[in-house]
């Protein structure tokens, strides 16, 4: 049985700052999706994914940890449906130049891996969605995190919207409390936010994330004092003032393994992006630093939690199982026409501007 509840969303949360407006977001709730979705269409599909990441994660120990990324960057914008993976086309401008995403995400090309093994497998069975749910888990897991059943059954959207990527993903400048907000629109606690930031516990962020915290923090032409000071010589040494921003710094001190050093690295004011170290300076979040940092399992316990209910959030919109990661389906020209009306009509009722 499907549950839907519509929650209000108010936008100028992201990047995109100046683009005030507000939208509902529907969000249907898990019940349509269950373990072992594809036991009987496709019962070697969680070993394909698990097989395929492996053999990624050894040509290239760092795009696990983007490929986990990609959970938070689809699921926020409306529901997990792939959208983010879609190229742009000369009709519509998806996520992949969004704000938080243009010279950032990365890794595609271990999704489309997934997916040609998958359609050699069982073909027209596996949704892009459940991919980046999967291989998010397995990201994790084969990193020396948690390993945890997944929910799946998720359907690929028809279609992907920059702007609404613009509007809802995070600045790296953002702080707790705006964090707290943008969370809680989701149903995600105080908890959930501290705990999915411990994803940063692998990958890298480039100069570009960090250089108003180093130069310019709150436009007072100086560093985020929250900055411990010898970590803050290390990050000047890495992005000084004309460096090429697309330089990457480690985002915790063991960037290839999934532990609570993260947090120990921000009780110790060694976070790497603002957004990471306002998680210890605000009263809010900071006591969840605190006991992730001491305690792993806690962390470990609360970050499954919080996977698996931001990889519950779907927006309701009709879908379908892409072939290609990249692209929708093709279709003959009247179901085209049928799908744009449903499409348009549904975002007549769930959107208001
Ligand atoms: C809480 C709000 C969050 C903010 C503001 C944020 C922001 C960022 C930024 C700015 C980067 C570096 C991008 C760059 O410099 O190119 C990054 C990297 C990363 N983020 Fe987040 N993030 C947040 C939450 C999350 C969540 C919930 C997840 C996953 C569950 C996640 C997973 C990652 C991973 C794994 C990387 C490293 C990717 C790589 O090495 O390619 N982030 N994030």
């Amino acid at each position: 049985m499907t549950m839907k509840m519509t929650m209000g969303m108010g936008l100028g949360m992201g990047m995109g700052m100046g683009m005030v407006g507000m939208f509902l977001l529907q969000m249907v709730a898990s019940s349509d999706l269950r373990p072992g979705f594809y036991s009987r269409t496709c019962p070697k599909a969680e070993v394909i994914v698990r097989h395929v990441m492996k053999k990624a994660l050894a040509r290239e120990p760092r795009c696990v940890a983007s490929v986990m990324r990609f959970q938070f960057h689809d699921c926020f914008v409306n529901g997990c449906d792939a959208s983010m993976l879609l190229d742009d086309t000369p009709t519509m401008v998806g996520e992949k130049l969004a704000l938080s995403n243009i010279n950032s995400l990365r890794s595609f090309e271990v999704i489309d891996d997934v997916k040609e093994a998958l359609e050699k497998a069982c073909p027209g069975v596996v949704s892009c969605a459940d991919i980046i749910i999967m291989a998010s888990r397995d990201a994790v897991a084969l990193t020396g995190g948690p390993d945890w059943e997944v929910r799946l059954g998720r359907l690929d959207s028809l279609s992907a919207s920059q702007e609404d990527s613009n509007d809802i993903m995070p600045s790296p400048r953002a702080n707790a409390s705006a964090l707290i907000d943008l969370f809680q629109k989701y149903n995600l606690t105080v908890k959930d936010l501290v705990a999915l930031s411990g994803s940063h516990s692998i990958g890298q962020g480039r100069c570009f994330s960090i250089m108003f915290r180093l130069y310019n923090q709150s436009g007072t032409g100086r560093p985020d004092p929250a900055i411990d000071h010898n970590y803050r010589e290390e990050l000047d040494r890495l992005c000084p003032l004309d460096v090429d921003q697309n330089v990457t710094g480690n985002l915790d001190s063991t960037p290839l393994v999934f532990d609570n050093q993260y947090f120990k690295d921000l009780v110790a004011g060694r976070g790497f992006l603002n957004s990471d170290q306002t998680l210890f300076t605000f009263p809010q979040t900071r006591e969840f630093v605190r006991l992730f940092s001491r305690h792993q399992d806690d962390f470990f316990k609360a970050f499954v939690e919080g996977m698996l209910k931001m990889g519950d959030l779907q927006s309701g919109r009709p879908g379908e199982v892409r072939t290609n990661c990249r692209v929708v389906n093709a279709r003959p020209a009247h179901l085209l026409l049928e799908s744009q009306l449903i499409l348009e009509s549904n975002n007549k009722s769930i959107f208001s501007i």
